[in-house]
């Protein structure tokens, strides 16, 4: 057999994961959630969602995926054979093909705004009508279909690429870029005039807002899609780590790094948006509509959103990657299929099945659930659904089902204090937070 696939550093790791974290979810996502509920209080909310359910989740799957060596499924397989405990790794497979599903639309909305803003379409277009732009572009019957495919072939060359010249070496290079240059931005953002509202807005807490549920579904939502917890993505890319990577300093870089892009993305976003007198609760379409015109607004605005939307697909592609290795992973140690065709399979499928999402504002813009289009019900199904009970699931798992020691050693814990609180975060805490935030999605 083959030797399997390592990752050739812990800065590559780390660079990698991060890389899977970082994504659409802190820039696009984030800032219109955040925008949406009110701003600083929100935040607080997400991070001790990130800080109490995410750390303890993300070093339980960094532990179950460096134990099976394998895909998804095969720590589950082997700490407890023909028991059905392998569910919550088919769910993270689900889970994370069904994301990238409609990941790729939006990331190709981001990548047509890179080229856009490139060729100065965008800004001519956007001084008319940013929103009638936005919304002229996703009523389109092809063109979201096309951008939607290019990202998606681009991510499948980097997943045949594989663990060390693909994956690593792409997030080598973009993920520190991604943190200097969003730090640049936010810097430049803070600068203007007026800005100082938006940074009050992010954090000034507004303390009566913390007695809203709903913020707290929405920071639970935010903090799992954003770390990109349940999917199994820690489980696939732990599985390629050596022995001797420390699992929780690990863990906490990850989530250090998804924070602080995330924050910086807000400090990018608000100050702007309050300086030109905008509304952060403008929803998914902020950073499409809302953006351009604080853009064309700003002295070398055009430049900067260039940059802007650069570091957006850069992001975005990052994250896709990780989803799309998921599955190939799975096809790859499960059913014997060679990277290259399991890649080319999974992409094909996700395509296709993503093409409603690419078509939901437009020709099937009628089809409505809960009041919103296709696109939106998918991200609120595996968001709400799929991801808490994959995250219990797993948490049950390493607390409950395997053993103690072996869980506590593969997490390179010790047997102390921390290890107790870890193994009791999973056995209690965290499934009970995630048992309120799925009930809640029930009967809400
Ligand atoms: N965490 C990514 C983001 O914030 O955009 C999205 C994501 C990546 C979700 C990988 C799930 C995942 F498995």
């Amino acid at each position: 057999m083959a030797k399997r696939e390592e990752w050739s550093s812990r800065q590559g790791f780390i660079l990698a994961t991060i890389g899977s974290a970082v994504g659409l979810g802190n820039i696009w996502r984030f800032s219109y959630v955040t925008g949406e509920n009110g701003g600083a209080a929100f935040l607080l909310a997400y991070l001790f969602f990130v800080a109490i359910v995410g750390l303890p989740i993300v070093i339980a799957e960094l532990a179950i995926g460096r134990r099976g060596q394998g895909d998804a499924t095969s720590a589950f397989i082997s700490i407890a054979p023909r028991s059905g405990w392998a569910a919550p790794g088919l769910i993270g497979v689900a889970a994370s093909f069904l994301v990238l599903t409609f990941y790729a639309v939006i990331s190709g909305w981001a990548l047509k705004y890179f080229a856009g803003a490139g060729t100065g379409v965008l800004w001519q277009a956007a001084s008319a009508d940013a929103g009638g732009y936005f919304q002229r572009f996703v009523a389109n019957p092809g063109e979201p279909i096309i951008w939607q495919a290019t990202v998606l072939a681009v991510t499948m060359l980097v997943v045949v690429g594989g663990v060390q010249r693909g994956i690593e070496r792409l997030n080598r290079i973009l993920m520190p870029a991604l943190a200097l240059i969003m730090a640049g931005l936010a810097v430049y953002s803070l600068l203007q005039a007026g800005s100082s509202k938006g940074v009050a807005f992010l954090f000034t807490p507004r303390w009566e807002l913390l007695l809203r549920p709903d913020i707290y579904l929405a920071a639970m939502g935010q903090a799992f899609f954003s770390l990109g917890v349940g999917m199994a993505v820690f489980i696939t890319y732990g599985s390629y780590l050596p022995k001797s990577f420390r699992l929780p300093t690990m863990a906490i870089m990850i989530i250090a790094g998804d924070i602080l892009i995330a924050i910086l993305a807000g400090l990018l976003i608000f100050p702007a948006v309050f300086a030109h007198g905008l509304d952060p609760k403008a929803g998914a379409e902020l950073v499409f509509i809302t953006l351009p015109q604080i853009f064309l607004a700003m002295p070398a605005g055009k430049i900067v959103g260039t940059i802007f939307f650069g570091l957006l697909v850069a992001a975005a592609v990052t994250s896709m990657v990780s989803l799309l290795e998921v599955p190939v992973a799975y096809l790859m140690h499960r059913f014997g299929l060679r990277r290259w065709p399991a890649t080319v399979w999974t992409g094909a499928i996700a395509f296709l099945l993503g093409l409603p999402s690419a078509m939901s504002y437009g020709l099937l813009k009628n089809i409505k659930w809960r009041d919103h289009q296709i696109l939106d019900n998918v991200d609120y199904v595996v968001s709400n659904f799929f991801l808490p009970t994959g995250a219990i699931m797993i948490a049950l798992f390493v607390g409950w089902r395997w053993n103690r020691p072996d869980a506590i050693a593969q997490a390179n814990l010790g047997d102390g204090i921390t290890a107790n609180l870890w193994i009791w975060s999973l056995r209690v805490g965290a499934p009970v937070l995630m048992a309120v935030v799925l009930a809640r999605s029930f009967f809400a």
